[in-house]
């Protein structure tokens, strides 16, 4: 079975059958009335090209007042009058690859930037075996980013769950199952699937969200880190 990079599908998938609803951000595909029944519910949402987009062609959407929303993309925001407008702004953007419209997170910080969490899951050649995490680091944004994969910093999670004053092992330990149960339900959809690097987001409320998990994860940030032994094991499991 082809594995496909849709964030859709994979909302879809995680959220059916399993534990994992709650660990969801409300999710939907965007269509001119989901995106105003979206904001009527939340006053902050998030659009992603449901193929994925290395954070360049997010946007986040605060409703601002009754008829007006600030928009953000990248570092810029304007202030726009009505979701006509905006809906014609994206359809220029995203030349019909479609989004979804997303409950936006209150991320965690660290001196005012959000970050989120990679973890990689990885698992053995041959469906049967179990997953395992073999590496993770967290992602902070750049000064004035709300996403955390355009030219962050990457620290070791534990440093950052301190620095953020929001925990400490026991909800990086907590963060790894909610993880592996992720993996596991992805495995039963994608026999063949072998890896997945979560990007797991801890609220300001100390709760553990789901954002997205990616197929083809980029492992150089494992390459950087001081610490070379996950670098090491995530090779391990890929020739295994
Ligand atoms: N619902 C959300 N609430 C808050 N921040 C989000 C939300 N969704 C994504 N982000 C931020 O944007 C980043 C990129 O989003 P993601 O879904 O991982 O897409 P991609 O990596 O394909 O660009 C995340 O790592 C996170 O920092
Ligand atoms: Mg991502």
């Amino acid at each position: 079975m082809l594995i496909k990079r849709d964030k859709w599908l994979q909302y879809r998938i995680l959220r059916n059958g399993s534990s994992l609803a709650g660990r969801l951000p409300k999710t939907q595909l965007l269509k001119k009335n989901v995106l105003s029944k979206m904001l009527h519910h939340y006053q902050s949402v998030v659009l992603k090209p449901r193929n994925g987009s290395y954070g360049r062609d997010i946007v986040f959407i605060k409703r601002n007042g009754a008829n007006a929303y600030r928009v953000q993309n990248e570092n810029n925001a304007v202030t726009m009058r009505d979701t006509d407008k905006l809906l014609k702004w994206l359809r220029k953007k995203n030349r019909g690859r479609g989004y979804i419209v997303q409950r936006r997170l209150q991320l965690a910080q660290i001196g005012n930037r959000p970050f989120d969490i990679r973890i990689m899951a990885q698992r053995k050649k041959g469906s049967s075996f179990t997953w395992n995490v073999t590496g993770s680091y967290a992602k902070v944004a750049a000064q004035g980013y709300l996403v955390t994969n355009v030219t962050s910093r990457t620290i070791p999670v534990l440093e950052a769950l301190k620095l953020a004053r929001i925990g400490d092992r026991s909800l990086l330990i907590k963060a790894e199952r909610i993880a592996l149960l992720a993996a596991k339900r992805l495995g039963e959809r994608y026999p063949k699937l072998r890896q997945v690097g979560f990007d797991i987001g801890i609220d300001r409320k100390h709760r553990i969200w789901i954002i997205e998990g990616n197929y083809k994860p980029d492992v150089r940030p494992f390459r950087l880190l001081k610490d070379s032994s996950m670098y090491r094991r995530i090779l391990w499991y890929k020739k295994h």
